[in-house]
């Protein structure tokens, strides 16, 4: 008999497993999830693809029901991927996977008027546009369902894929070709030869309650609404059942296109709408072209008064700059495109009781009060949770225990107590006290000067940020330690076989054979846990700097730190002294009065003065600065290269633009050099490489010719990055 490939069993968090459902917390709730959708998706292919499970039916049915438990506390949590979204005793075996040729990426919201002004402020300035109208918008409902990427080669469908992680979705060719919305093979010939249309998923209002009637009276799992619906749907392995469900696609944008998009779909959003239609494809309707905020504001509130109407759920509607030339110019920031935003609609409202106040206690020692709820349904989801931000909070609205509250969620957001009900107060209510200690430590919990949350004391004796901190510290984007969950930190944690990071590789990999005889843990596991730790003793400043937990030092801080400074030695040496700047100079408000180091510091784009203070102050802790040489001790710290520029003539660079430049705006100037591997100053400094010089420049070209630095004109510049 042939062999049948491996089936690898899937890495999971495992911190949360023994937690009672009614005990998780969203986030715990949605680590548990993804666990037991990754788990059960693994047993169903060792079930019905290789014949061989691995567990008896009675384990199987306890994941399933314990993912279904999670699901009805915390509906708003279930994933598109949920094991109990997949109706019928379908075999649920993975999908092939699709890497996009081009990622797939998402929008930036906007829920404020205001926020739309920005957007196109923001588009005007980027484009050096004197008017802020001047720009045409196309403005278009955004539809509420699954975003689906259809290859078409030489006119006909070859493969169609969800969105996935952005870079790598599901092969679900054969089901989209059930979809009747769309083309298997494209009208009319004026197609590209590739052509990859990018669209909605999703089922109209109708058709869902129709499905959810005719699943509930077979006895079936119903959805919480059309999006799951859609994705529970659309993800069938058997196509047949995807072709008996109501599916819908629009399309609204494009992947791979052979040759220039521009040319082969048209100048603009209008017309690749048109080109789309003509190929046989639905749009999404009614869309409007506009022209300055009135028009788009205009345009929301006629869609809004339309929403009830319509026949499918809309979430909000979505701008994009009409020409695409401009759209190329704008580019993107991160994952979402300067181009284009969605403008939600409000959130959605209800009353219910506020039983109980918690407060959790983060990594950076941050308490966080939370509203435990009454559970309620908001706009079709279940909420039993709200986060109620800080003390000010509280006391601002006047939050106690025993209100009844009206609570609000919109799209993805965590759900939030809008206001108390005062006439329904219960006579005995007394105002809430936040704690003054950390309720984990004991340790007391202050309040900075100027800040909102109040935060625990107790560094590394606080059981609670400890924690957190190791969390983080062996986290996916920080050192990646597969297979110490949270469970495990906290097991170790708790009869003090660790206390720091250093630790996770003085102690851990000596202690192996004791390990594998610990509860949870085998000879297998602790030997993959050895060689997961080991693995990481080498590893890059950035995610390093990251690893560590600072505070406002996220994953791009980290990076601009590793470019700015290179080694572990210079960074922190630079710290070093700039704390000991910053520790003379407590009040300068700016950076240059501060001193040398600190001014540095502050001159790397993206990093101001209130990121810099948690810096340095993180330097001024003596066990920060123990946690740091241990560390040292046990790792191999690599400088990290600028990104992927080979044969970019700046990469590594330091720029500086002065004046006004001519041929684009500052932002434009700093977002291609920085593409190209550059790193954009404020300042002129002994490092500089190259001052570019626009009109009216003042100060900083003297300075530029003072320090001998190269000034180069704005042609010169273009030439020298090639045009
Ligand atoms: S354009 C690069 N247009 O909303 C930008 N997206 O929140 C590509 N969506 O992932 C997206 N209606 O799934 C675009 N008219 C529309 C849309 C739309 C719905 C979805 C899409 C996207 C998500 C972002």
């Amino acid at each position: 008999m042939p062999k049948k490939p491996a089936l690898k069993k899937p890495a999971v968090d495992e911190s949360y497993t023994g937690v009672a459902v009614e005990d998780l917390t969203a986030e715990q709730a949605t680590a548990e999830l993804e666990r037991l959708a990754k788990l059960i998706s693994y047993h169903d292919r060792r079930y019905h693809e290789k014949d061989d499970p691995e567990i008896s039916d009675a384990d199987y049915d306890a994941l399933r029901r314990r993912n279904e438990a999670i699901e009805a506390r915390n509906p708003e949590l279930m994933r598109a991927d949920s094991p109990s979204q997949k109706v019928g005793a379908e075999p649920a075996a993975g999908f092939g996977k699709v890497k996009h040729k081009v990622p797939m990426l998402s929008l930036g919201n906007a829920f404020e008027e205001q926020e739309v002004e920005e957007f196109l402020a923001r588009i005007a300035r980027f484009l050096g546009l004197a008017k802020e109208d001047a720009v045409e918008i196309m403005a278009e409902p955004k539809i509420d369902g699954l975003s689906c990427a259809l290859r078409y080669e030489k006119g006909k469908l070859v493969q169609g894929a969800t969105r996935g992680d952005g870079s790598t979705g599901e092969d679900i060719t054969a089901n989209v070709r059930t979809i009747r919305d769309l083309p298997n093979a494209l009208k009319g010939k004026d197609w590209p030869e590739v052509l990859e249309v990018r669209g909605e998923v999703y089922m109209s209002r109708q058709a869902f309650m129709d499905m959810n009637k005719r699943q509930e009276e077979a006895g079936e799992k119903i959805f919480a609404n059309p999006r799951n619906a859609a994705a529970g749907s659309l993800r069938q392995l058997n196509p047949e059942i995807t072709a008996s469900r109501p599916l819908h696609f629009f399309a609204y944008s494009w992947g791979e296109v052979a040759g220039d998009p521009a040319e082969a779909l048209g100048g603009t959003m209008k017309a690749v709408r048109d080109s789309f239609h003509k190929w046989g494809f639905q749009l999404n309707e009614p869309a409007r072209l506009c022209q300055g905020l009135d028009a788009l504001l205009d345009y929301y509130r006629h869609i809004m008064a339309e929403r009830p109407d319509l026949p499918f759920d809309i979430d909000g509607v979505v701008y994009k700059v009409n020409r695409l030339d401009l759209q190329n110019r704008l580019g993107f920031v991160s994952r979402a495109p300067r181009w284009a935003i969605a403008h939600k609609f409000p959130a959605e409202q209800a009353q219910t009781v506020l039983h109980e106040i918690t407060i959790q206690v983060g990594r950076t020692g941050a308490l966080t009060p939370v509203a435990n709820l009454e559970p309620i349904s908001v706009g079709g989801v279940v909420v039993s949770r709200a986060t109620l931000h800080n003390e000010d909070e509280i006391a601002r609205k006047d939050i106690r225990e025993g209100d009844h509250v009206i609570i609000q969620r919109a799209g993805d957001v965590i759900p939030q107590v809008v206001e108390v009900i005062k006439d329904k107060r219960p006579k005995s209510s007394k105002p809430y006290h936040f704690p003054d200690h950390c309720p984990v430590c004991g340790s007391l919990a202050l309040r900075e000067e100027g800040e909102a949350v109040r935060r625990c004391t107790g560094g590394l004796i606080c059981k609670a940020q400890n924690y957190e901190r190791l969390r983080h510290f062996v986290s996916r984007d920080a050192f990646d330690i597969e297979g110490l969950g949270g469970k495990h930190i906290q097991a170790f944690l708790d009869d003090d076989t660790i206390r720091t990071p250093a630790h996770i590789f003085s102690r851990l990999p000596k202690l192996e054979p004791e390990i594998s005889e610990r509860e949870g843990w085998g000879k297998q596991s602790a030997a993959n846990l050895v060689k997961a730790i080991e693995a990481r003793r080498t590893i890059g400043l950035d995610r390093f700097i990251y690893a560590l937990g600072i505070r406002q030092v996220g994953q791009a801080t980290a990076k601009l730190l590793a470019r700015s400074y290179h080694t572990l030695e210079h960074w922190r040496d630079a710290m070093t002294h700039a704390y000991r700047e910053r520790k003379q100079q407590p009040e300068a408000r700016k950076a240059e009065d501060v001193g040398e180091h600190y001014a540095d510091l502050c001159n790397i784009e993206g990093i101001g003065m209130s990121v810099a203070d948690d810096l340095v102050f993180f330097f001024g802790e003596d066990h920060n600065l123990k946690v740091l040489k241990d560390l040292e001790d046990e790792l191999t710290i690599e400088e990290v290269a600028a990104p992927a520029t080979t044969g970019s003539p700046v990469a590594g660079k330091t720029v500086v633009f002065t004046g006004t430049l001519e041929t684009m705006t500052r932002s434009e100037a700093k977002a291609r050099a920085e593409t190209l591997g550059a790193k954009v100053a404020g300042s002129v400094s002994k490092k500089t490489d190259y001052v570019v010089v626009g009109a009216d420049a003042g100060s900083k070209a003297k300075k530029a010719q003072e320090l001998g630095v190269e000034i180069l004109s704005e042609q010169a510049w273009r030439d020298l990055i090639g045009g």
